[in-house]
């Protein structure tokens, strides 16, 4: 695996185990009810969601626990209370209490609180993960995961080396300086970058006329003939986002390095794709730990060119706003088997359309030679399959078509459980929550008005 091209298996553990991660800190979270809130470390605070019952008629025991929630400075966001169960006397009372609180006054509060109260318990924060809302907003979403940076990890080829760090550096910083928007920095790549590049790019592009999926060589042809593809120039991140934009929406925004799952998902949901501008170390051209622009031109971006591919790509994007830790891991394991490793059917063979293989020189073999398991596209199934991190897949999932792919994705993500509906307007690149009845016919008005105009369309065709 160390001597082939793409990105291996640093993209692998990225996003999938990121999103598992994530998920575990979270179940650590449940088993400690101090550690179950919403955490604002800018203001040094917490949001809790507090339930309590008041166990006897004594006096006033919701105004004493009020007295003691102010002594703690706690501010209140919103009390109930209610008959404490079916079974118990009239004067028990459960109370809610949803409130801002300094962290080092959390221990006191709930000390105090259970002096007056009992069953004193802080429940999980309801309110669904927070998301970007409009494009802009993607500027914040910018979280690294560090694992396979020459700065961190000691197996990196770039790890002692002072001036290839440097430059990660110089693309680093132009990363997050990036706002939406921006014109993309256009890069002046060394000849030792280029000669990284060519090594790359001779290697795969004799492989994708057997390998490749049909839409993956149309764009290929086309990305040479008008984005600068050729083994001596390493095109630049601009010409190809404008490129994206006119033919399905898409467009690049630098990204410093491997983003974290959510971040990295929700930036699809805006048709963003992030993309790394450097170039892997050239000891290592044939293998890189980590994402670069390699993998980034070679595998993502002729893909992105397709309105069905970019739409599937969108859709999981989508699907992963304020979705749960749980999902954001079968999200992402959804986007590994299909964006990064998909396979799918053409013309009675089977070509590849992932990215990981379509930039892996070894794995693109691999995969499609009667090697390895081959499954039929099932999103319940491919979302909890297991992955290998330290060989090659030894199960790839095939589409039948993205058009398929795509409906049946739809049909996954309306099953998840998530505590509103989106809506994606593409005319102001934001998300609204479909949560009043004014919100819904706004939305099914622009649609009804896109079907009147395509059912005319279809009338004059015929
Ligand atoms: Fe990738």
């Amino acid at each position: 695996m160390k001597s082939e091209v793409g990105t291996s298996l640093c993209r692998k553990q990225s996003l999938i185990e990121d999103a598992r991660k994530e998920k575990e800190i979270s179940e650590l979270s449940a088993s400690d009810p101090v550690a179950v809130t919403s955490e604002h470390p800018e203001d040094g605070g917490s949001t809790l969601n507090l339930i309590f019952t008041f166990r006897n008629s004594s006096a006033s025991p919701l105004a004493s626990s009020l007295k003691i929630l102010e002594k703690h400075g706690a501010i209140i966001y919103h009390i109930e209370t209610r008959p404490a169960g079916w079974f118990n006397k009239q004067e028990e009372l459960d109370c809610f209490v949803k409130c801002f609180i300094h962290n080092s006054s959390i221990c006191s509060l709930l000390s105090s609180l259970k002096k007056t109260a009992g069953d004193v318990k802080v429940a999980k924060d309801l309110t669904p993960p927070s998301f970007p809302r409009k494009v802009q907003d993607l500027d914040m979403c910018q979280h690294l995961n560090l694992r396979f940076e020459p700065n961190f990890d000691k197996d990196h080829p770039g790890f002692g080396d002072q001036e290839y760090k440097k430059r990660r550096a110089y693309f680093a910083e132009l990363a997050f300086k990036y706002k939406d928007g921006n014109v993309i920095p256009r890069i002046e790549y060394t000849a030792e970058e280029v000669a990284t590049w060519r090594q790359v790019y001779r290697s795969l592009s004799s492989l994708y006329p057997s390998y490749a999926c049909k839409q993956y060589l149309d764009t290929f042809h086309q990305l040479e003939k008008y984005c600068g593809y050729s083994e001596n120039s390493i095109p630049q991140l601009q010409d190809v986002s404008n490129f994206l934009k006119e033919r399905t929406g898409f467009k690049l925004r630098p990204a410093a390095g491997l983003l974290s799952a959510r971040d990295f998902l929700a930036c699809l949901a805006f048709c963003v794709f992030p993309s790394t501008q450097y170039l892997r170390h050239p000891s290592s051209a044939m293998h890189s730990p980590e994402p670069d622009c390699c993998h980034e031109l070679l595998g993502h971006i002729p893909m992105l060119a397709d309105k069905d591919f970019a739409q599937f790509s969108q859709d999981i994007g989508l699907a992963s706003l304020g979705a749960s830790d749980e999902d954001i891991e079968k999200l992402s394991t959804l986007y590994w088997f299909t964006i990064e490793f998909g396979l799918c059917k053409q013309h009675g063979s089977i070509k590849a359309y992932g990215a990981g293989l379509l930039s892996s020189y070894g794995e693109l073999l691999y995969a499609l030679s009667n090697k390895p398991e081959l499954k039929p596209f099932d999103p319940e199934v491919t979302a909890i399959q297991p992955y290998q991190d330290n060989s090659f897949q030894p199960v790839y999932f095939v589409s039948e078509s993205f058009e398929d792919s795509k409906v049946k994705l739809r049909q996954y993500v309306v099953k998840m459980k998530k505590p509103f509906y989106l809506h994606y307007d593409p005319f102001t690149c934001s998300i609204e929550i479909l949560d009043s009845f004014q919100k819904v016919r706004t939305a099914l008005c622009q649609i009804k008005d896109e079907l009147r105009s395509l059912c005319a369309a279809l009338d004059k065709i015929c």
